[in-house]
């Protein structure tokens, strides 16, 4: 007499992103940091040599790809890639270049930001610096969804950062900072899901 036989096969789903990059990297290293997060491949749009998060693939073994100045040919090969290698979601972190409406639409609700400043308050490059100069007593953290406008897509979390008497631009940029890195990958992590 036989049993029925139970075959039990575990999948390992790998949730990868990819991200896209311009100037230092700090959100990057966050999120290389996060053993839970796996980055498939990191573009930038500007210089190699001056991208400094390009170092920080190099540690962690990461592939790159610099499409210098060509926003038409980072968003047709990117497409590309991301198809192939089944990236589930696309994350800009310091990436000073508005993408493409037909871009964004195709990567509808797959395409993240983040932004150093409470939208819609202080969009733009100096958001940390004009809310300090503004006096605002509170500022923050959002990440949100990117799309056609700058700064302007629809909000998935926010999170405050009190500005105090005793801070500076350099303080405040501190502390957005660190609120920053421990919100985006969280983020990332609960969208994977
Ligand atoms: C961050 O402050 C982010 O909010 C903004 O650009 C900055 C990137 O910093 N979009 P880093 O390159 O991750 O250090």
């Amino acid at each position: 007499m036989f049993s029925d036989a139970c075959i039990s096969v575990t999948r390992i789903l790998i949730m990868a992103i990819a991200v896209f990059v311009s100037g230092t990297g700090t959100n990057l290293q966050a999120m290389i940091d996060d053993a839970d997060i796996d980055i498939e491949v990191v573009i930038t749009n500007r210089n190699a040599k001056f991208v400094s998060a390009l170092r920080r693939c190099e540690s962690a073994g990461i592939s790159w790809i610099s499409y210098l100045n060509d926003m038409k040919n980072l968003e047709k090969y990117t497409t590309e890639i991301f198809e192939e290698r089944n990236v589930k979601l696309i994350v800009l972190a310091g990436f000073m270049k508005l993408l493409s409406p037909a871009y964004v639409e195709r990567w509808k609700d797959k395409i993240i930001n983040i932004h150093p400043s409470l939208l819609p308050s202080f969009k733009g490059a100096h958001a940390i610096e004009q809310a300090f100069k503004y006096g605002v007593k509170y500022t923050g953290v959002t990440v949100h969804y990117v799309d056609e406008g700058m700064d302007t897509g629809s909000i998935i979390a926010q999170q405050t950062v009190k500005i105090t008497k005793r801070d500076t631009v350099e303080t405040l940029e501190k502390k957005i900072h660190k609120v920053e890195h421990k919100l985006y990958p969280k983020v990332i992590k609960d969208l994977l899901k």
